[in-house]
């Protein structure tokens, strides 16, 4: 299947693109492994995120790659800048749509984020996933992450395991 990825600061976003993003987060199939979701009313989290990335040229935290298949949004990273006494770091969020899982878009994006990163000066790239999300664990593991630690995390009331997958660059 023939996919693109752009940069969202270098291409801003349509609206109807923002809106597939939203689609994609609140997908119950993708919501169920986001571990910081806010559950939110659509209208509410739709206007948050067209706010988001009409300041995202002016963000130096985020970065934002989409995944677009016949100029529809269907997938995404975040990378988000953190702070790490040993240097800069950022962490990566990534959702594609359900339709589209198994054809190799998560793996280009992280890929894609590898290049943005090491761009930026980031010298750390970080992926914290639930233990049982196997789909991400494997993309992590196979372009080279490494396992770094578990952690408990309250989730919907339940503790789970979740891995801290770390690339140095
Ligand atoms: C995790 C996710 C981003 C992967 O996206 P994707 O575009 O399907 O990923 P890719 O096609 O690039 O790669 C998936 C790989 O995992 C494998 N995989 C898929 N489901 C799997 C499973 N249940 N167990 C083991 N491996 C699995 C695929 O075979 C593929 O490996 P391959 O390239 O060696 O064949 C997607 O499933 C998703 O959006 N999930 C919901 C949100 C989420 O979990 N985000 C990450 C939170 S940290």
């Amino acid at each position: 299947m023939r996919f693109e990825i752009v940069n969202a600061k270098q291409t801003p976003l349509r609206d109807e693109d923002v809106k597939s993003i939203v689609e994609i987060e609140r997908h119950p199939m993708v919501k169920k492994w986001l571990i910081d979701y806010a559950d939110e009313d659509f209208e509410k989290e739709l206007e948050e995120y067209k706010k988001f990335f009409t300041d995202l040229q002016n963000n130096n935290l985020a970065d934002v790659l989409i995944a677009k298949h016949e100029g529809r949004a269907i997938g995404f990273l975040a990378l988000w800048r953190i702070n790490e006494e040993s240097g800069k770091a950022a962490s990566i969020g990534i959702s594609v749509h359900p339709d589209y899982w198994r054809k190799g878009i998560a793996t280009s994006l992280v890929k894609e984020s590898i290049r943005l990163a090491k761009g930026r000066g980031i010298g750390k790239l970080i992926i914290e996933t639930l233990e049982e999300n196997s789909a991400m664990k494997h993309v992590a593991e196979k372009i080279g992450f490494k396992l770094e630690g578990v952690r408990r995390i309250l989730k919907d009331g339940t503790y789970h395991n979740e891995d801290v997958y770390v690339l140095n660059l």
